[in-house]
């Protein structure tokens, strides 16, 4: 297969990462007969200090060309601390997400054996965790209107709007993604409370009768963030709006014992991202000590995703899980053991698979 990929490094670590993704790629393309192209743009702060803009046009240009966009991380703390920064990387990334369409945000978690005992959480609730987020990433009150302060600036505010469009498209991806899994999917909304919610809620009841074989499960927010803790093997497909579901993905990342292996996929009609759900981490950019498993992995999740190739997905974890066993690791997860490099992982991946 012939494929175009774009590859967005970012900024921090991510063009580290994105490195021994691009590494790993290109041996799996090798292994199984594929011709890869790939094309790189920038984003985020980086594409800032080069133009002035986030997310400049030509990014964008890249980004419609390719099959698919490798995307490594945004952010800078030189923007973190200025609340009247006038541009700032992260609209990078939501102006991505929008002008893409990428309305599904896809995130799973699932623990790796060798891992396990790195969680705060206790070993008999985690072992064995497999679920998936299906975060609705195009709407909600990231882009509602209005949204701003009032004259006086004493006054702010955001706005939560969803469509039922926005919400069927959204829900029917997880209803087809549980019907693929353990056949259960939890819809978690704040239906108590908010009009948006009820939507969700009313719109995921008339679909359920087209998925017969899906459970469908409506629980609170809070109660979700609660559970997900304290038994997170009760959980299979869940979808939820875009504020929830930033939220409770970090939460669910801790479960897995190390967010730097988490992958994660943007899914749209015409476009398809995938990126590690760790940020930029700042205080490591150039070191060569960042974990790439989590771009690695969303490498995986892009065979899978972008080009329906099961095998190379699988013969991407395959091996990042042997290198787990065989503590080819970095320092986040080496534990006393040898710390690898960034660069010394991704090449002997590349070199293994
Ligand atoms: C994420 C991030 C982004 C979000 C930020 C960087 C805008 O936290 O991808 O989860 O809130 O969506
Ligand atoms: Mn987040």
């Amino acid at each position: 297969m012939e494929m175009n990929i774009a590859l967005l490094p970012g900024d921090g670590i991510g063009p580290e990462v994105i490195a021994q993704a691009v590494k790993v790629v290109k041996a799996v393309a090798k292994k199984f007969g594929h011709t890869i192209h790939f094309e790189e743009a920038p984003v985020g702060a980086a594409a800032i200090d080069l133009t002035g803009n986030p997310y400049p046009d030509e990014t964008h240009e890249v980004c419609l060309r390719a099959d698919a966009v490798l995307f490594g991380a945004i952010g800078d703390p030189k923007y973190d601390n200025d609340p009247k920064a006038k541009v700032r990387p992260e609209q990078g990334l939501l102006a991505m997400r929008k002008k893409l369409g990428l309305f599904a945000n896809v995130r799973p978690t699932f623990t790796f054996p060798s891992l396990v005992h790195k969680s705060p959480l206790k070993l008999d609730r985690i072992e064995g965790v497999d679920l998936v987020f299906f975060r609705e990433l195009t709407g909600g009150i990231y882009f509602g209107e209005p949204r701003g302060r009032n004259e006086q600036g004493t006054k702010a505010f955001d706005t939560n709007v969803y469509s039922k469009e926005e919400i069927t498209r959204l829900a029917r991806m997880g209803f087809e993604a549980a019907q693929k899994r353990r056949k259960l999917l939890t819809c978690v909304d704040k239906a108590n409370v908010l009009a948006t919610s009820r939507l969700w809620r009313e719109t995921v009841q008339e679909l359920a009768p087209e998925y017969p074989d899906v459970k469908v499960e409506y629980e609170f927010v809070d109660a979700v963030a609660m559970r997900l803790i304290q038994w997170p093997k009760a959980y299979d497909v869940l979808i939820t709006e875009n504020l929830f579901g930033d939220i409770l993905t970090d939460e669910a990342s801790v479960i897995s014992g190390s967010m730097g292996l988490m992958p994660s996929a943007s899914l749209g009609t015409d476009n398809k991202l995938f990126e590690p759900i760790h940020g930029s981490y700042p205080q490591a950019a150039g070191k060569d000590i960042a974990n790439p498993l989590g771009t690695i992995l969303s490498a995986a999740m892009m065979f899978e995703y972008a080009f329906d190739l099961r095998e190379e997905a699988k013969a991407i974890s395959d091996i990042v899980n042997r290198s787990l066993a065989e503590g080819i690791v970095t320092e986040d997860i080496a534990e006393g053991g040898k710390a690898y490099k960034t660069s010394e992982v991704g090449d002997w991946l590349a070199a293994n698979i």
